[in-house]
């Protein structure tokens, strides 16, 4: 619509927007896009959402998509932002939230970012896409890409939970499953996609899965009458969640919707993959890999990222910060949610509410404040975590 260029998040360079585009040709960091947001603003207007579609469509002016009859859906976004009353009381907490992302398309927030990414793929016209993934964005790219009539190839740890590999397969994905990391994929996924004819989408390498997901920002700002929470806690892998909110804000604020004030954004990771976490505390700009990478929070297993410095970035900015929490405390944390609000949670997403102890016993949040917690899957997807 209104999309006028990319630019390398690292040095700042012009790419173009008109051609399919990886990671940036100067730096090898991710592209940012950019829109003509005075031109957006003429129609996208706070009153104009008030009849929109109930997707994430419905901010389509800072969307990329040139035309309607490229858009590919299934109803991804506008999720509830879901008091958590029951489960805030515990803590003295008056203002908690839990943003359900497991009512996307495919039970994931990852659904955002591949209806924006296959979108653009049908725009230039690409048949055959390629992803290395921990799971959900596996799934996610199977329907998408079924839905319109393109062909996923895609490649997950071997390890990766059930769900995940009988989704894509029960999709028409073909599917291999790679004896090692995220990372192993993504090489395997390098080496042959020349060959095979493959556009890559993997996390932040393609420029419009983190424009899907900054949708999750416009969301909570009009869900919250335009204002934004104090704090945010997401549980963070590749970190196009967070990246994409963060972006999110930046434009809300050029669009004149909210002033510069920024909720504190808050990393969360596993114990046992913990590179942001590092990176943060060690006062580094880019985080270095996590080497034996293992929490059964699938998605949370991504021992490097290639927006790690956007992300570090965006955590200092913001006064925020970076927790880990263990599996035993993300399993603990799952049955708490569950029974004191009705959502059975991914362990990420369970993830936050463990981080979230930790900073209210750290008095790095505090009760009366406004907090958002992400509930990026269902616990329905993981089933191998619970029980017997
Ligand atoms: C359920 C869930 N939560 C969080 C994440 C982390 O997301 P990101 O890699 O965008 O940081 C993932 C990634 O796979 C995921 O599947
Ligand atoms: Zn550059």
């Amino acid at each position: 619509m209104h999309l006028t260029h990319l630019a390398c998040t690292l040095c700042g360079k012009e790419h173009d927007a008109t051609v399919p585009q990886n990671a940036s040709a100067c730096c090898g960091k991710p592209l940012f896009a950019h829109y003509d947001l005075a031109a957006a603003a003429r129609t996208l207007t706070k009153d104009a959402l008030r009849t929109r579609v109930k997707s994430l469509w419905r901010y389509h002016e800072v969307l990329p998509v040139r035309s309607e009859a490229d858009i590919v859906t299934l109803g991804e976004g506008w999720t509830p932002l879901l008091p958590a009353p029951r489960l805030g009381a515990k803590h003295g907490m008056g203002k908690l939230f839990i943003k359900d992302e497991a009512q996307n398309p495919t039970a994931s927030f990852k659904a955002r970012g591949m209806s924006a990414a296959v979108s653009m793929a049908k725009q230039f016209g690409l048949k055959k896409l390629a992803v290395p993934s921990a799971g959900n964005a596996a799934g996610a790219l199977a329907a998408y890409a079924a839905r319109a009539g393109m062909e996923a190839h895609i490649f997950m740890p071997r390890d990766t939970p059930r769900a995940n590999i009988t989704e894509c397969e029960q999709m028409g994905a073909h599917v291999t499953l790679v004896a090692g990391l995220i990372t192993d994929c993504g090489a395997e996924v390098a080496k042959r996609k020349a060959a095979e004819g493959w556009f890559d989408v993997s996390t932040l390498k393609e420029p419009y899965r983190a424009e899907g997901k900054k949708t999750l920002g416009y969301e909570l700002a009009e869900q919250l009458g335009w204002t934004l929470p104090d704090v945010i806690l997401y549980p963070t892998g590749g970190g196009t969640g967070l990246i994409g909110m963060w972006k999110a804000f930046d434009e809300m604020e050029q669009l004149g919707w909210i002033g510069s004030q920024r909720p504190r954004m808050f990393t969360v990771q596993a114990a046992g993959c913990q590179p942001i976490v590092r990176a943060f505390e060690s006062g580094e700009k880019f985080a270095a890999e996590h080497l034996g990478a293992q929490t059964r929070a699938s998605g949370l297993r991504v021992p490097k990222a290639i927006g790690d410095f956007i992300m570090l970035d965006a955590l200092r900015k913001s006064g925020g910060g970076a927790v880990a929490v263990t599996d035993e405390e993300m399993i603990a944390s799952t049955k708490e949610v569950g029974a004191a609000e009705g959502v059975f949670p991914a362990p990420e997403g369970a993830a936050c509410y463990a981080a979230l102890k930790h900073l209210l016993a750290a008095k790095k949040i505090h009760a009366e404040e406004t907090v958002v917690l992400f509930n990026t899957s269902t616990g329905l997807k993981y089933l191998e975590c619970y029980g017997k």
